[in-house]
Protein backbone atom coordinates (compact mmCIF):
# COMPACT_ATOMS: atom_id res chain seq x y z
CA UNK A 1 0.00 0.00 0.00
CA UNK A 2 1.45 3.64 -0.69
CA UNK A 3 0.83 6.87 -0.06
CA UNK A 4 1.27 8.49 3.60
CA UNK A 5 -0.72 10.21 5.87
CA UNK A 6 -0.08 13.05 7.87
CA UNK A 7 -0.64 12.27 11.98
CA UNK A 8 0.24 13.98 15.40
CA UNK A 9 1.42 11.93 18.16
CA UNK A 10 1.99 12.93 21.51
CA UNK A 11 4.78 11.03 22.44
CA UNK A 12 6.20 11.87 26.04
CA UNK A 13 3.95 15.15 26.54
CA UNK A 14 5.52 16.60 22.44
CA UNK A 15 2.92 16.77 19.96
CA UNK A 16 5.20 15.06 16.83
CA UNK A 17 3.17 15.76 12.74
CA UNK A 18 4.39 12.82 10.82
CA UNK A 19 4.17 11.78 7.60
CA UNK A 20 3.68 8.15 7.99
CA UNK A 21 2.49 5.17 5.70
CA UNK A 22 -0.35 3.12 7.44
CA UNK A 23 1.95 -0.30 7.25
CA UNK A 24 4.30 1.17 9.67
CA UNK A 25 4.15 -0.13 13.18
CA UNK A 26 3.86 2.42 16.38
CA UNK A 27 7.17 0.73 17.24
CA UNK A 28 9.26 1.98 13.68
CA UNK A 29 7.94 5.38 13.74
CA UNK A 30 8.51 5.94 17.52
CA UNK A 31 12.24 4.72 16.79
CA UNK A 32 13.02 5.77 13.59
CA UNK A 33 10.56 9.28 12.98
CA UNK A 34 10.54 10.66 16.41
CA UNK A 35 13.89 9.34 16.86
CA UNK A 36 13.01 7.91 20.37
CA UNK A 37 15.01 4.61 19.87
CA UNK A 38 14.89 3.76 23.88
CA UNK A 39 12.31 1.49 22.73
CA UNK A 40 13.66 -1.74 21.76
CA UNK A 41 13.00 -3.76 19.16
CA UNK A 42 12.32 -7.74 19.51
CA UNK A 43 10.66 -10.54 18.30
CA UNK A 44 8.53 -8.35 16.15
CA UNK A 45 5.25 -10.29 16.76
CA UNK A 46 3.79 -9.73 20.46
CA UNK A 47 5.73 -12.54 22.31
CA UNK A 48 8.65 -10.52 24.01
CA UNK A 49 7.52 -7.45 25.73
CA UNK A 50 11.08 -4.92 24.51
CA UNK A 51 8.95 -2.65 22.58
CA UNK A 52 6.35 -1.77 25.75
CA UNK A 53 5.29 1.37 25.98
CA UNK A 54 2.53 2.95 27.89
CA UNK A 55 -0.73 4.01 25.58
CA UNK A 56 -2.79 6.70 28.20
CA UNK A 57 -0.72 4.70 31.06
CA UNK A 58 -1.71 1.62 29.72
CA UNK A 59 1.00 -1.03 28.81
CA UNK A 60 0.90 -1.94 24.94
CA UNK A 61 3.32 -3.61 22.94
CA UNK A 62 4.51 -0.96 20.56
CA UNK A 63 5.39 -3.64 17.39
CA UNK A 64 1.50 -4.79 17.49
CA UNK A 65 -0.01 -1.15 16.63
CA UNK A 66 0.14 0.78 13.50
CA UNK A 67 1.21 4.26 14.18
CA UNK A 68 -1.80 5.98 12.98
CA UNK A 69 -4.14 4.11 15.40
CA UNK A 70 -1.98 6.35 18.12
CA UNK A 71 -3.45 9.22 17.24
CA UNK A 72 -5.05 10.79 20.24
CA UNK A 73 -3.28 8.87 23.00
CA UNK A 74 -0.86 9.95 25.33
CA UNK A 75 2.05 8.14 24.75
CA UNK A 76 5.13 7.42 27.10
CA UNK A 77 8.37 5.56 26.01
CA UNK A 78 11.09 4.89 28.71
CA UNK A 79 13.25 8.52 27.61
CA UNK A 80 9.75 9.94 30.11
CA UNK A 81 10.61 8.22 32.90
CA UNK A 82 14.41 9.86 33.95
CA UNK A 83 17.98 10.64 32.54
CA UNK A 84 21.30 8.54 32.92
CA UNK A 85 22.09 11.61 35.50
CA UNK A 86 18.92 11.40 37.02
CA UNK A 87 17.46 8.35 36.99
CA UNK A 88 13.56 7.88 38.54
CA UNK A 89 12.95 5.90 41.36
CA UNK A 90 12.13 2.63 39.35
CA UNK A 91 15.48 2.94 37.46
CA UNK A 92 17.34 3.43 40.62
CA UNK A 93 15.61 0.35 41.98
CA UNK A 94 16.43 -1.66 38.62
CA UNK A 95 20.25 -0.29 39.09
CA UNK A 96 20.30 -1.03 42.88
CA UNK A 97 18.43 -4.03 42.94
CA UNK A 98 20.67 -5.34 39.81
CA UNK A 99 17.31 -6.30 37.80
CA UNK A 100 19.63 -5.69 35.02
CA UNK A 101 21.63 -7.44 33.05
CA UNK A 102 22.42 -7.04 29.11
CA UNK A 103 19.38 -4.68 29.92
CA UNK A 104 18.12 -5.26 26.14
CA UNK A 105 14.70 -6.13 27.78
CA UNK A 106 14.76 -3.27 30.46
CA UNK A 107 13.14 -0.49 28.66
CA UNK A 108 9.78 -2.87 28.36
CA UNK A 109 9.77 -4.10 31.71
CA UNK A 110 10.54 -0.67 33.41
CA UNK A 111 7.18 0.51 31.22
CA UNK A 112 5.50 -2.66 32.05
CA UNK A 113 6.33 -1.72 35.83
CA UNK A 114 5.42 2.33 35.39
CA UNK A 115 2.37 1.26 34.12
CA UNK A 116 1.66 -1.42 36.55
CA UNK A 117 2.28 0.04 39.64
CA UNK A 118 -0.54 3.21 38.49
CA UNK A 119 -3.34 0.69 38.51
CA UNK A 120 -1.45 -0.87 41.48
CA UNK A 121 0.43 0.78 43.94
CA UNK A 122 0.86 -1.71 46.90
CA UNK A 123 1.01 -4.90 44.61
CA UNK A 124 1.99 -8.49 46.78
CA UNK A 125 5.03 -10.24 45.64
CA UNK A 126 2.69 -12.79 43.45
CA UNK A 127 1.02 -9.84 41.82
CA UNK A 128 4.06 -8.53 41.03
CA UNK A 129 5.44 -11.69 39.60
CA UNK A 130 1.92 -12.47 37.55
CA UNK A 131 2.38 -8.55 36.05
CA UNK A 132 6.44 -9.30 34.77
CA UNK A 133 5.33 -12.80 33.03
CA UNK A 134 4.32 -10.75 30.66
CA UNK A 135 7.73 -9.72 29.07
CA UNK A 136 10.73 -12.10 28.48
CA UNK A 137 14.14 -11.50 30.24
CA UNK A 138 16.44 -14.31 29.63
CA UNK A 139 19.78 -12.94 31.95
CA UNK A 140 18.12 -12.11 35.50
CA UNK A 141 15.70 -14.78 36.82
CA UNK A 142 13.41 -12.86 37.28
CA UNK A 143 14.13 -12.12 40.95
CA UNK A 144 15.82 -9.06 40.98
CA UNK A 145 13.36 -7.37 38.92
CA UNK A 146 10.57 -8.54 41.34
CA UNK A 147 12.65 -6.94 43.83
CA UNK A 148 13.15 -3.62 41.86
CA UNK A 149 9.57 -3.49 41.17
CA UNK A 150 8.85 -4.00 45.22
CA UNK A 151 11.58 -2.07 46.55
CA UNK A 152 10.05 1.12 43.80
CA UNK A 153 6.66 0.60 45.15
CA UNK A 154 7.62 0.65 48.62
CA UNK A 155 9.45 3.93 48.28
CA UNK A 156 6.24 5.59 46.72
CA UNK A 157 4.10 4.22 49.29
CA UNK A 158 6.58 5.79 52.11
CA UNK A 159 6.69 9.31 50.51
CA UNK A 160 3.92 11.52 52.06
CA UNK A 161 3.17 13.64 49.27
CA UNK A 162 4.08 11.66 46.05
CA UNK A 163 5.37 13.93 42.73
CA UNK A 164 5.21 12.55 39.75
CA UNK A 165 8.91 10.79 38.85
CA UNK A 166 7.83 11.64 34.80
CA UNK A 167 7.20 13.78 32.20
CA UNK A 168 3.56 13.58 30.92
S1 LIG B 1 9.13 -6.56 19.90
FE1 LIG B 1 7.09 -6.21 20.48
S2 LIG B 1 6.58 -7.86 21.76
FE2 LIG B 1 8.57 -8.37 21.04
S1 LIG C 1 18.64 -8.26 31.15
FE1 LIG C 1 19.22 -9.37 29.37
S2 LIG C 1 17.30 -9.97 28.48
FE2 LIG C 1 16.76 -9.08 30.37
Amino acid sequence: MSGKHLIVLNVNGEEHELLVEPRWTLLDVLRHQVELTGTHVGCEHGVCGACTILLDEEPVRACLMFAVQAEGYAIRTVESLGTPAEPNDLQQEFSAQHGLQCGFCTPGFLMLAEGFLAQEPSPSREEIREAVSANLCRCTGYQSIVDAIEATARRRADRPDPEPEAVR
